[in-house]
C-alpha cells in the first residue's frame, strides 16, 4: 500500500540521493536538481515543511514532491508556490504515484490558503491537472524556460488575473 506523509529532516539525506537518481532518467534535467532542493528550496524564506511530501511503499521512498514560496515581481500579494521537484522512483512510474502526490500537494496547498502554483515542466503531463502556459496569464519567468514548459495553475478562481509580472524561479 502507498502512503503519503510530509518529509522530515531525517529524510533529507536519502531524498538528496533519490532526487539525483530520479532526474538522471528525466526528459529534462540540469543535474543540479538535488542541490537546488537542499541549497535553495529548503532555505527558510522558501521552505514550507507542510507542503513537501514523500510517498512510501513498504517503508521505502518511492516518490517526492515539494511546493515552496515563490516571489512574483509585479504581483507582490499573490500567494504563489513553485512546484519542484516531482519525482517517482523509476520502477514505480506510470502507476499513478506522481498523480497521487500532485493531487495531494495541490489539495493541501489550497487548504493552506495558497492561490496559485507555477512550474517548469512537460505540458503533456501537467496539462491533465489543469496547468497551462503562464504567459497566457501575463506571467514570465526568470531564468527563462521554453514558453510551452513554463506553466501555472490557479488554486482559487481568478487568482492568476492581473498585471504583467515576473516569476523568479
Ligand atoms: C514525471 C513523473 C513524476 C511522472 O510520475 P508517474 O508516477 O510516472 O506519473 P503517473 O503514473 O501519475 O502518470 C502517468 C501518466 O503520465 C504520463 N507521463 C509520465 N511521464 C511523462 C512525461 N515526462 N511527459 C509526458 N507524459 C508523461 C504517462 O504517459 C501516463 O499517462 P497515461 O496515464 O495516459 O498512460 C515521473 O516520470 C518522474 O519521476 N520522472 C523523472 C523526474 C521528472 O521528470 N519530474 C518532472 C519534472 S517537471
Amino acid at each position: 500500500m502507498i502512503s503519503i506523509r510530509p518529509e522530515t529532516p531525517a529524510d533529507y539525506a536519502a531524498l538528496h540521493d533519490f532526487i539525483k537518481s530520479a532526474f538522471e532518467t528525466a526528459d529534462m534535467f540540469s543535474g543540479l536538481e538535488e542541490d537546488f532542493v537542499s541549497n535553495t528550496l529548503r532555505q527558510k524564506d522558501r521552505y514550507i515543511p507542510s507542503l513537501a511530501f514523500v510517498a512510501l511503499e513498504e517503508g521505502q521512498i518511492i516518490g517526492h514532491i515539494m511546493l515552496t514560496h515563490l516571489a512574483v515581481q509585479g504581483r507582490e500579494n499573490l500567494k504563489m508556490l513553485l512546484l519542484c521537484p516531482l519525482c517517482v522512483r523509476q520502477d514505480k512510474r506510470r502507476q499513478g504515484v506522481g498523480s497521487l502526490l500532485l493531487r495531494h500537494a495541490l489539495q493541501q496547498a489550497r487548504k493552506q490558503g495558497f492561490e496559485a502554483v507555477a512550474l517548469a515542466g512537460n505540458p503533456a503531463y501537467y496539462g491533465r491537472f489543469g496547468f497551462s502556459r503562464m504567459d497566457g496569464f501575463g506571467l514570465h519567468c526568470q531564468p527563462a524556460v521554453p514558453a510551452s514548459y513554463a506553466l501555472a495553475l490557479a488554486l482559487k478562481e481568478g487568482a492568476l488575473c492581473g498585471p504583467a509580472a515576473t516569476i523568479n524561479f
